[in-house]
């Protein structure tokens, strides 16, 4: 199958490396020219784990090629999945589908003999229908069906969740595209997870209705952990006791400072919108929102308490910077509003994170970066863990005291047990744990 990716992104980047690692012929485009250059010569934009391998032997294989010539790609396909962004629209928190639509006239001009134009972006309901029409608009003559596959990877293990889904969701009841698709996927299906075939609305649907279950999911764990600490119990405990009830199961029950990332809080957002929009509104999802939102800065007043009730003029060091380990991106990540409502109240920041300090450099203001948790600690009066990466599961305790002003540790993740770090002798404050 002859593959293009619109968008050369976490999402169409992952994709597209992972097609021609199947097999398939793929053509990633991007309008950001040094991106399509630096992928050229095997610089890749972003951190994921595995990718810059899984580039560099696509590439030298031949079955892997970069550019910014859209149309010319596009006349070449079989198939064109558009893999571009959907943010927040500024001001009504609506999916932003520009994008979407930007490409979608850019793909019209261009087709040449049936095309299969795929939206893998996150869209909302009736927006494969209103590319139909972009494309119909614009070629009259274009023999070409429009098809859903919401993508569900995430960063960090996006290439095991790419070759290894649970299900690929194909929202088309067109028989020509179903062949197709069936088609494109034939290596993934074959190796686990079922292909799941139903109409575009559904399949669009079903992406958003995922996001927020796991959002909510998130959200829950995260309220029973504020009563653990009013009642003296152990969410992790909590946790573990009710996932092993399969009904229930036991991921995405990680009790933290509230989920961030480029798509749970957008997505949410989205949803709730297009329920209003349709007189159906889903409280639920808004008050998960609500929740998510006062949790960040819930999180600074745990900080501020775990300091006896100030922070002004007092250092405090920030372990982790992305929403989530093994990415470098910040996209409403926690941290920047922890560190934002520390600094409210008058503390000094110093930070470290093993792959998000460029980007961190450039969105956070007044905040001392340092090369390693200990250089950071140094003259701190707490050290905040906010993002689980490994190299802060081991830290050297008595290392961190004798650099820290005042030993308190506030501890996001609940990484460690808290016993461990009381032994030597720091002030620990976990997640829903009392003891
Ligand atoms: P991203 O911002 O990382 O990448 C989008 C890319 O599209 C950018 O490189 C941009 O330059 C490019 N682009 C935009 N318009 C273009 C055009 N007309 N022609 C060529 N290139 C164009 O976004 P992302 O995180 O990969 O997300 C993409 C979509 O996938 C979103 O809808 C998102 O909700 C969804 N999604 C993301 C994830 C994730 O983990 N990031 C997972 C599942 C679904
Ligand atoms: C999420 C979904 O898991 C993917 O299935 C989906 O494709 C993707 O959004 C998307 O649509 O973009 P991602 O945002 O990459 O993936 O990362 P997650 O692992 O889901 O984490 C999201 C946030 O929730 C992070 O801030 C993480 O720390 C938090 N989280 C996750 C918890 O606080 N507790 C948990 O138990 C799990």
């Amino acid at each position: 199958m002859r593959i293009v990716m619109i968008g050369a992104g976490y999402v169409g980047l992952v994709s597209g490396v992972c097609f021609a690692d199947f097999g398939h012929d793929v053509v990633c485009v991007d309008n950001v020219a040094e991106k399509i250059e630096a992928l050229r010569n095997g610089d890749i934009p972003i951190f994921e784990p595995g990718l810059q391998e899984l580039v560099k032997s696509n590439t030298e294989a031949g079955r892997l090629n970069f550019t910014t010539d859209l149309e010319q790609a596009v006349a070449w396909a079989d198939v064109v999945f558009i893999a571009v962004g959907t943010p927040s629209r500024r001001g009504d928190g609506h999916a932003d589908l520009t994008y979407v639509y930007a490409a979608a006239r850019q793909i019209a001009k261009a087709i040449d003999g049936y095309t299969v134009v795929v939206t893998k972006s996150t869209v909302p309901v009736g927006t494969g229908d209103e590319v139909e029409a972009i494309i119909r608009e614009a070629n009259p003559d274009a023999d070409f069906s429009v098809v859903s596959n919401p993508e569900f990877l995430r960063e960090g293990a996006a290439i095991g969740d790419f070759k290894r889904p649970d299900r690929i969701v194909v929202g088309t009841d067109e028989p020509r595209a179903i062949e197709v698709m069936t088609e494109v996927y034939r290596p993934l299906h074959l190796n686990e997870g079922p292909l799941f075939f139903c109409e575009r609305r559904t399949s669009e649907l079903i992406k958003y209705a995922a996001n927020a279950f796991l959002a909510m999911k998130i959200t829950f764990i995260n309220e029973i952990a504020d009563l653990c600490e009013r009642l003296g119990a152990d969410v992790q405990k909590v946790a573990k006791g009710i996932g092993y009830d399969k009904r229930i199961g036991d991921k995405f029950l990680h009790a933290g400072p509230g989920y961030g990332g480029s798509c749970f809080p957008k997505d949410t957002l989205a949803l709730v919108k297009t329920a209003s929009d349709a007189d159906s509104p889903m409280r639920l999802i808004e008050t998960t929102v609500a929740i998510n939102d006062n949790r960040k800065r819930a999180m600074a007043r745990k900080v501020i308490t775990a300091c006896g009730g100030s922070v002004r003029g007092k250092k405090i060091a920030v372990l982790g910077l992305t929403f989530k380990p093994n990415t470098d991106d910040l996209r409403d990540a926690p941290a920047l509003t922890i560190i934002q409502a520390l600094q409210d109240h008058g503390a000094t920041i110093s930070a470290f994170d093993p792959e998000g300090m460029d980007g961190a450099r450039a969105l956070l203001k007044d905040v001392e970066f340092g090369p390693d948790p200990y250089a950071i600690a140094a003259g701190a009066e707490a050290i905040v863990l906010v993002t689980e990466w490994d190299e802060f599961r081991a830290l050297d305790f008595r290392k961190l005291h004798a650099t820290m002003k005042a030993p308190n540790m506030i501890d996001l993740r609940n990484v460690y047990p808290p016993q461990e770090a009381r032994r030597y002798g720091f002030e620990y404050v976990g997640i829903g744990r009392s003891g």
